[in-house]
């Protein structure tokens, strides 16, 4: 086991590294976050919005995709890796704030954000409840966070977390956790969020769509 440091500096070495040709057809493992993009904008054209923040946003790939179909919309995403904040920076998509901070602890108002999304990037959080408590703290009343990530069955989760993740840790990856379907009703319960939406899907994908209601 490491400490919650040691993994978001093993994170941001990991991402430092990849953030140069993240969103090139050359990003490896990565490759696979991209399978995730379409789902994520069918949920977000479901309710309209005006203030959104992509947590772990890497290089921005899902704000460049929401932002070529509607730029009136305010866009902000945050991300640990300076790096990563770098290329999104680069894009210069007129209106967008780029911010390094920590999803555990977000630097917004209370408040801010009609729509928090988070695709691939969870698994990386050594304190997960204290980021859906400041996912919470942020939202606006009635606001949603749509979160992407990995999950299994437990007992498989178990072997993922005790074998997978210690290898990815011993060749510099950031990876911490995968965790259960109940395990993310408990974070959402915990901090007031109402889970409208959290299933298991094809690739070992966990859908969750949550709400602030008060
Ligand atoms: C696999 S990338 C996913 C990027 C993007 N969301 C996507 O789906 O393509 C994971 C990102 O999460 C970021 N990350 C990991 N832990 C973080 C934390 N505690 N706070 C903010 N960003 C974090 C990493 O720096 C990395 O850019």
């Amino acid at each position: 086991m490491r400490t919650a440091n040691e993994y978001k500096e093993l994170t941001i070495k990991e991402f430092t590294k990849a953030a140069d040709v993240y969103e090139s057809n050359h990003s490896g493992i990565y490759e696979i976050c991209k399978e995730d993009y379409p789902y994520i904008s069918s949920e977000l054209e479901k309710e309209d919005y005006n203030e959104l923040l992509d947590c772990g946003c890497g290089t921005g790939p899902m704000i460049s995709l929401l932002y070529e179909k509607d730029s009136t919309k305010h866009y902000t995403g945050l991300d640990i890796t300076p790096r990563m904040i770098e290329v999104g920076k680069s894009k210069n998509l007129k209106g967008v704030d780029w911010i390094v901070g920590d999803c555990e602890n977000l630097p917004f108002e209370e408040n801010t954000f009609d729509v928090v999304i988070c695709s691939n990037s969870f698994h990386h959080y050594p304190n997960p409840q204290k980021f859906f408590d400041s996912v919470h703290k942020v939202l606006r009343p009635g606001g949603r966070l749509i979160l992407q990530d990995y999950t299994a069955p437990k007992v498989i989760l178990w072997i993922m977390n005790h074998t997978e993740m210690p290898l990815a840790n011993l060749i510099g990856h950031g990876d911490v956790a995968a965790r259960s379907l109940d395990e993310i009703r408990s974070f959402c319960d915990n901090s007031g969020l109402r889970v409208e939406k959290l299933k298991r899907a094809r690739k070992m994908r966990m859908h969750l769509v949550a709400r602030k209601v008060s």
